[in-house]
């Protein structure tokens, strides 16, 4: 049982990273929490302007690239939790470079430091469900193949490759976690479900790609954090662990609940170009975590709920990131003439 006083949450001025923060407060006394960030689009220090005050809390600006950075930023420390990722399909697509150095070379630069420390009792990297493409029936287990489709999933992949051979290869305590689709507080606007709520607030369209018909499974982001928790105190060194929400529904079933918290009709809808090699879907089998006592807390009713509360009483929060987003965001990616 790892019972880590002192953590380093990488990218946690990011959507997840920033709840797990606010989790590790929650749940713990007496802790250390660095944040290792390099601020990129979606790393926001608002994120975490609730921790500046606390004791034991330390923000970093840096990049997880940067060896010197990174060395600086694992003294002492014995949990390392990696969010630092640049997260979104999309973007991989129209710039692969950017997600296979800090998804990739940024995980080793990690991982190489990780070994010199030898009080670290766990490394935790944060993978995803994407890494083993689509599945038209059924659910993938941790045993499944994995056959990424697109520069994100792929790199995510080697990322978690690489953190699982420095534990088959250096002892290093790595256990990964493979998570389904997130949604909740703090989510950065171009992801479908804030892009649709922050359109609804302002009475524009919701775009929905091709016809709707991809089925994705959704976490709760405070259910991902309890489970990464438990995974620090539980999770057996070297192992794979998938984290799903179990709620699992089509783009276009999303857009209709949107709507209707909304009180909105199927007009506010905008079918646009679907995007490249888009995945169809995406469905866990979470036995494994479940065995170790894991549940999630949040159905999409509850969830989508509160993260609508959210939105609609944070509009400070996400307005002035929607006014520098680009058009493309809001109006569906791969429509638009660039
Ligand atoms: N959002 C999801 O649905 C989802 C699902 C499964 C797994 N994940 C994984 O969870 C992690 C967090 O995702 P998120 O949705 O919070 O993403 P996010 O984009 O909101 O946050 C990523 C954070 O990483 C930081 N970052 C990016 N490159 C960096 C670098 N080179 N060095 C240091 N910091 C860097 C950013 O500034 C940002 O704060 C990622 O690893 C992602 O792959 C996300």
């Amino acid at each position: 049982m790892v019972k880590g006083k002192s953590y380093l949450v990488t990218g946690g001025a990011g959507f997840i990273g920033s709840n797990f923060v606010r989790y590790l407060y929650g749940t713990h006394e007496n802790i250390q929490v660095r944040v290792l960030d390099k601020l990129t689009y979606s790393g926001n220090p608002a994120n975490l302007k609730d921790f500046e005050k606390r004791v034991g809390f330390e923000f970093i600006q840096g990049d997880i690239c940067d060896p010197k950075i990174v060395a600086q930023a694992m003294q002492g420390v014995e949990v390392v939790v990696n969010f630092a990722a640049e997260s979104a399909v999309d973007r991989s697509i129209d710039d692969p470079q950017a997600v296979i150095k800090t998804d990739i070379f940024g995980v080793y630069t990690l991982l190489e430091e990780a070994r010199r420390h030898k009080q670290l009792q766990r490394f935790v990297q944060i993978s995803t469900d994407e890494v083993y493409g689509q599945i038209l029936e059924g659910s993938f287990t941790e045993e499944s193949q994995t056959y990424p489709r697109n520069p994100y999933s792929a790199s995510k992949l080697g990322g978690e490759r690489l953190a699982y051979s420095f534990f088959a290869t250096y002892g290093l305590p790595v256990v990964i976690s493979r998570a389904s689709n997130n949604y909740g507080p703090r989510c950065y606007p171009e992801k479908v479900i804030p892009l649709f709520i922050t359109n609804l607030i302002d009475g524009l369209k919701v775009p929905v790609y091709g016809k709707g018909k991809q089925v994705r499974d959704w976490l709760y982001v405070e259910d991902h954090c309890s489970a990464i928790g438990l995974l620090i105190e539980k999770g057996v060194n070297g192992e794979v662990y998938n984290i799903g929400g179990g709620q699992e529904l089509t783009n276009i079933d999303l857009a209709h609940k949107l709507l209707k918290a909304f009180d909105k009709k199927k007009s506010s809808i905008k079918f646009v170009q679907d995007r490249p090699g888009h995945d169809f879907r995406y469905s866990l089998d979470c036995f494994k975590i479940r065995k170790l006592g894991w549940r999630p807390r949040y159905d999409l009713e509850k969830g989508l709920q509160e993260t609508v509360r959210w939105y609609k009483d944070n509009e400070s929060w996400w307005r002035p990131i929607k006014r520098k987003m680009d058009r493309r965001y809001k109006d569906g990616f791969w429509g638009q003439k660039r």
